[in-house]
């Protein structure tokens, strides 16, 4: 059992009062000492926070709350026979379920992989390894980011910050994607955090070439991924055109890294930038309506229902990270896979309730959109009224 850290001050005091200074506090919570670089204490403050503190974010929902399915009373299916199989980036997973990249390049970080691996592994979906950038800039951290002898099966997606494609060429990130055994790596787009965060950087020019250069030398299927922001068509069209194999959207509504960076600075009380970003829900829709490439929706996804609506928006998977990593902080792997396990059943269970025997009829099941996210999708031209009227792939008439 991991040790539990009490969640002390808990989302009201995050929301309404100033937080004290934590440094010292997560440095040894984190198991980690002054010797350390920069980027590896970072990286177990950001674990120390997100499980003990409020990070998610405070007015602004995922979106998912006016998204309903249509009810469907006849199904007309046998509930054992509903298949929530899916092929994402060239692997199988049993059901269409990431764990979004979370951590690695700190001591502690080892063990949460792998725990988190193998949960992916017994469940069959996929995973995400957090930034590889501790790893680039200290090869004896590599180690932390293993997970294939746990999980050889899964669908392994490395990771790198766009940052860091200024510093590192495409080839060295390719070889620390293949140095872990990932069968994809995911680029972060990551604006709100760097700007929130007093080191961050501040120089994003020339981003996009820089991931059309990584898509052409990696050798391997680049996901375009926010943070926690979301992804506007435009932009999707625009990481398309550079050769993304995969759009993550990581909306707002969900972990908000303006939150966490504010809390780790003792700013807790600072809110302008809490909830900035596009909506899961709508950045999902709009996306998905464009892109021929597959949409992953993440970013507040709390429940196999929040899934199986980013699905039928037009995702061909949903993630989550900060479940998972809660999950992991109360009672290790177990906990992480019984968790995967009930989405899996919840997605299972709104499948048939809507009449879809597979993932594919899933994403054409008619849903009714209202509140903030219909007004959203109207302001960009996508009708709210084409989700409830649409053609629906049924496998039967
Ligand atoms: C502790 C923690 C660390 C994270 N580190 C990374 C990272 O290194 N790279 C990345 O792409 N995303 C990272 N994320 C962002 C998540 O992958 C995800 O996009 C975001 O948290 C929104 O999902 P959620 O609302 O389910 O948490 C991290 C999230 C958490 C909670």
């Amino acid at each position: 059992m991991n040790k539990i850290i009490p969640r002390s001050r808990a989302w009201m005091l995050a929301r309404e009062q100033p937080v004290r200074p934590l440094a010292m506090l997560f440095l040894r919570r984190a198991g980690q000492d002054s010797s350390m670089n920069p980027t590896t204490r970072r990286k177990g403050s950001h674990i120390d926070v997100c499980i003990g503190e409020g990070v998610e974010a405070l007015e602004k929902g995922a979106g998912f709350g006016d998204v309903e399915f249509v009810h469907e009373a006849l199904p007309e299916l046998d509930y054992g026979s509903v298949d929530l199989g899916v092929t994402l980036l060239g692997k199988k997973l049993k059901a269409p379920l990431l764990v979004e990249g979370i951590t690695g390049g700190y001591p502690k970080a080892a063990e949460i992989n792998r725990a988190l691996a193998e949960a992916a592994q017994e469940n069959g979906v996929g995973m995400g390894l957090g930034s590889q950038r501790a790893m680039l800039e200290d090869a004896s951290l590599a180690g932390t980011y293993k997970v294939r002898d746990v999980a050889p099966k899964i669908l392994l997606v490395g990771n790198i910050g766009v940052a860091q494609l200024k510093k590192y060429d495409a080839r060295k990130i390719a070889r620390a994607v293949s140095d872990v055994g990932a069968d994809a790596v995911a680029v972060h787009l990551n604006v709100l955090q760097e700007l929130a965060q007093p080191e961050g950087d501040r120089d994003f020019s020339g981003s996009l070439a820089l991931i059309e250069r990584l898509c052409g030398e990696s050798g391997v299927p680049v996901v375009a991924k926010e943070t926690g922001a979301g992804i506007g068509p435009g932009t999707a069209r625009r990481l398309e055109k550079a050769g993304v194999a995969a759009i993550d959207v990581a909306g707002a509504g969900g972990t908000s890294w303006a939150g966490v960076e504010l809390v780790r600075a003792g700013k807790g009380h600072e809110k302008a930038f809490w909830d900035w970003g596009i909506p899961t829900a709508v950045s999902t829709a709009l996306v998905a309506r464009d892109a021929k490439v597959p949409v992953i929706c993440s970013g507040g996804v709390r429940s196999g229902v929040h899934a199986a609506k980013g699905i039928a928006l037009g995702a061909s998977a949903a993630g989550a990270a900060l479940p998972f990593l809660r999950a992991w902080g109360e009672g290790g792997k177990g906990r992480v896979s019984s968790l995967l396990r009930g989405w899996a059943e919840e997605l299972r269970m709104a499948m048939a309730l809507t009449g879809c025997e597979n993932v594919a009829a899933l994403r054409s099941s008619r849903l009714i959109v209202t509140g903030r996210t219909a007004d959203a999708l109207c302001a960009f031209g996508c009708f709210p009224a084409s989700f409830a009227t649409r053609e629906r792939k049924r496998p039967r008439a």
